[in-house]
């Protein structure tokens, strides 16, 4: 594939933004067609936020942070990747839970999970060995601010609030699920609040990325976008 070739030298791209505003359909697109490792970091606050709900380490929305930090030992997180379809499945200890890791019921427990400081800490320095080769994708809030501040290229999603609900409206019907789109929206809302309000590590754009609001886009525009950001960068790095 061209793009394989003109990607001599591999590079990090970051993918920031808001929940549901489809970080994950072009950073996915973007490693199938480079060749390079995909990493969803929000799969990764899900999985720890299922195995707290799972083990009682969080309750009406307050985890217990002590035990939970502690019993991150007991939390290994594995992604398999099938280049050829650009499926993700996240793993718990072994265990598929690509589709558990979805639901609203960790959906509605994340946020408070990912503001925890020890938590991040942890999750931070996974991410940073995955990237430790460079050829990596990866997709989350703080990739570009924290983890990847060196990153070439760094890329700020965003779309509006009711889009984005509607887009994780239609997945989770689409998946047979039984959803209230209002209650979605709500989600979607205070997620970003959480979100963008924490302490540790907030949502927000680094100064060098360059921002995508994909409100009134289609895939394909998104990731032509995104495929003549990263030639811009390979190409001069080339040189
Ligand atoms: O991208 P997502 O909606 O699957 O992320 C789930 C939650 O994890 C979301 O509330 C924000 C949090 N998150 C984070 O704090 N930092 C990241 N790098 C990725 C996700």
């Amino acid at each position: 594939m061209q793009t394989k070739k003109m990607t001599t030298k591999k590079i990090i791209i970051a993918i920031d933004g808001h929940s549901s505003c489809g970080k994950s359909t072009v950073a996915k697109e973007l490693a199938k067609m480079l060749g390079y490792i995909y990493i969803d970091s929000g799969a990764m606050y899900r999985v720890v936020t299922l195995f707290a709900i799972r083990n009682r380490l969080i309750i009406n929305k307050i985890p217990d942070e002590k035990k939970l930090i502690e019993a991150l030992k007991q939390v290994k997180i594995t992604f398999l990747w099938d280049e050829k379809t650009g499926k993700n499945t996240t793993y718990l200890n072994g265990e598929n839970v690509e589709e558990e890791i979805r639901q609203i019921t960790v959906s509605e427990n994340v946020s408070p999970v990912s503001t925890i400081a020890g938590v991040r800490a942890e999750m931070v320095k996974q991410q940073r060995e995955n990237g430790k080769n460079k050829g990596i994708v990866m997709d989350g809030r703080d990739i570009g601010t924290v983890v990847f501040p060196d990153a070439e290229l760094k890329i700020f999603m965003t779309a509006s609030p009711e889009i984005r609900a509607k887009r994780r409206f239609d997945e989770l019907q689409g998946k047979g699920q039984q959803v209230d789109f209002d209650e979605i929206l709500k989600n979607v809302i205070e997620r970003d609040r959480i979100d963008s309000t924490r302490e540790t590590s907030p949502l927000l754009k680094a100064d060098d990325a360059v921002v995508l609001d994909n409100s009134n886009l289609t895939r394909k525009d998104q990731l032509d976008w995104a495929i003549k950001k990263v030639k811009a960068i390979t190409e001069k790095n080339d040189c």
